[in-house]
């Protein structure tokens, strides 16, 4: 496959869960600031042309990358949720990211995406009309109360958990995030807003060491696990 794929990196949280007032994406990890690893291994990627990154509007910590790798790094400012933060980044995309292309989306937050994974999902996904990493739930699922108690045992049959990056074309991502807008619901990833609008995104299995760092715990094992997923 020879086409070259833009990401837009959402990164316009302010993490509160870690707590702090640096936005977890600015956390250093290993010396450097967390999203500074997750784009230097997207713009590593052969396949990749070029970030988009969304940032908040008060952002005081950008690093003010403009270029990783030899690929343009943009920027734009995102919304309050997560889905208004990658609409902003769609829309940004050069005009020579036609309506019809395919798109990836990454949490800045999940520096340890492997490059075969990229490839595997591209591989994969933009043949079937677009899908998105993740991995078949392994533990039991249990469904708690509102004291903590497990009130009942889910299914965990046909059950995966949605990892990023995730694929789509560029214009029907747009329309399925609009749609879900408009809606009034608040889609948790961009897969979401493509099944609501009727799309059935490939499932592509990746390694469950993509971890997105939300805790202070996962810094340590982020560490850890950044030069073992290369
Ligand atoms: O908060 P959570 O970890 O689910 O966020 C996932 C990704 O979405 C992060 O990279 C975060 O910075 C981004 N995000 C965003 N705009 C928001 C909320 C989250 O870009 N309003």
């Amino acid at each position: 496959m020879s086409r070259l794929f833009w990401c837009v990196v959402p990164a316009a949280g302010r993490g509160a869960r870690v707590g702090g007032d640096i936005p977890k994406q600015y956390l250093p990890l290993a010396g450097k600031p967390l999203i500074v690893h997750t784009l230097e291994r997207l713009s590593a990627h052969p396949l990749i042309a070029g970030l988009m990154i969304v940032l908040g509007a008060k952002d005081e910590h950008w690093p003010t990358v403009d270029q990783l790798n030899g690929k343009p790094v943009l920027t734009t400012i995102g919304g309050a949720e997560r889905c208004d933060s990658v609409l902003a980044g769609l829309r940004a995309l050069l005009a020579g990211v036609a309506d019809d292309d395919f798109v990836l989306v990454h949490d800045a937050a999940r520096p340890c995406v492997r490059r075969e994974d990229i490839s595997r999902l591209i591989e994969l996904a933009v043949p079937a009309g677009g899908g998105l990493l993740g991995a078949p739930l392994r533990d039991t699922l249990k469904r708690a109360n509102a004291d903590g108690r497990s009130q009942a045992t889910e299914p965990r049959d046909q059950r995966w958990r949605a990892f990023t990056p995730q694929i789509f074309r560029r214009a029907e991502l747009s329309a399925a995030l609009l749609a879900a807008s408009a809606a009034g619901v608040t889609v948790s990833d961009e897969a979401m807003a493509m099944e609501r609008a009727g799309f059935a995104p490939l499932l592509v299995e990746g390694a469950e060491d993509n971890i997105k760092v939300t805790t202070a715990a996962d810094f340590a094992l982020a560490e850890f696990l950044l030069p073992r997923t290369v």
